[in-house]
């Protein structure tokens, strides 16, 4: 068990998915979470923590706006006197082709994915360089460079390698002061989000590319975000770490629908 007690931890995009699972894990690792969220379900998700015995506190925030970023730490503050966790979750994925996409499409993607990251941080800054103590956590994806994963999405993979940049380069700066910075870059996760944008079987396709050959599961992805907002974490930062059931060395190239190698050497012979 990772020892939260004490610490306060800020989720974006909590309401449901991948912020839901962190949040309610890093409630139960001892946390008192501000869950936040532009939709209501922010609101079932901290009574859910208030119920499993956690604390929660509730707020409406939306990234792109700085001041209700502001606004969220001055209450946290106020509430509970500290922030040791950002975990930047919040994000959108919108699919368009390049022909289509409107200048309008390609700002919100970046104004929620990248600038909102960005709002949430500067707003904990001044708080964690006080505390001398931090851990942010990005949330970026494998669209964001690791591989290229669909042509629709080109606004949304700009964004989150945007957000890889911004970690490394932003670690730099925060290191002297206790804080980390590290991103999480997932694969494909079950938690909808695919579905609304993908067909049924470019999914499977997807997954059948990887040796875990499945999506994985947003508890999944809490843990190992959970792991890097922890204190014993605190020899990483301006990292990505990657939680996408893939090999690092065979990215596409295996998977439980592709032919084993030693099928592939016979048939090379023939
Ligand atoms: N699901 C995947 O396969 C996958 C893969 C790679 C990366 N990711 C990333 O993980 C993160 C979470 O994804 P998810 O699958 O849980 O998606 P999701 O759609 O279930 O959750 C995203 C949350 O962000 C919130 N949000 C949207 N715009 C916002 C705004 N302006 N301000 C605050 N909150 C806002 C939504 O309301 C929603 O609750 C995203 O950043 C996403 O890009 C997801």
């Amino acid at each position: 068990m990772l020892d939260f007690d004490t610490q306060v931890a800020i989720v974006t995009g909590a309401g449901r998915g991948i912020g839901e699972a962190t949040a309610m894990l890093l409630a139960e690792q001892g946390a008192s979470v501000v869950v936040t969220d532009v939709i209501d379900e922010r609101e079932t998700v901290g009574e859910a923590i208030e119920e499993n015995g956690g604390t929660a506190l509730v707020r409406e925030l939306d990234v792109t706006d700085y001041e209700q970023a502001e606004a969220v730490v001055e209450d946290t503050l106020d509430e509970f006197g500290r922030v040791d966790v950002l975990v930047n979750n919040a994000g959108i994925f919108p699919t368009a082709g390049l022909d289509e996409m409107t200048p309008a499409d390609w700002q919100q993607v970046i104004d929620i994915n990248l600038t909102g990251t960005f709002n949430c941080t500067k707003a904990v800054l001044p708080v964690m360089r006080d505390q001398e103590y931090g851990r942010i956590v990005n949330v970026s994806s494998a669209a964001g460079g690791r591989v290229g994963w669909s042509g629709d999405l080109s606004h949304y993979a700009a964004s989150k390698g945007g957000v890889v940049g911004f970690t490394r380069s932003a670690a730099i700066d925060l290191g002297p002061d206790g804080i980390t910075m590290n991103a999480i870059v997932p694969g494909m996760i079950d938690t909808g989000a695919a579905e609304r944008v993908s067909a049924d079987e470019e999914i499977e396709a997807a997954v059948n590319m990887t040796p875990v050959g499945r999506q994985g599961d947003p508890e999944e992805l809490a843990s190992a975000i959970t792991y890097l907002a922890s204190e014993p974490a605190a020899f990483i930062t301006g990292a990505s770490l990657v939680v996408d059931g893939d090999h690092p060395g065979l990215s596409g190239r295996t998977g439980p629908a592709h032919r084993p190698l030693s099928e592939l050497c016979n048939s090379d012979k023939t």
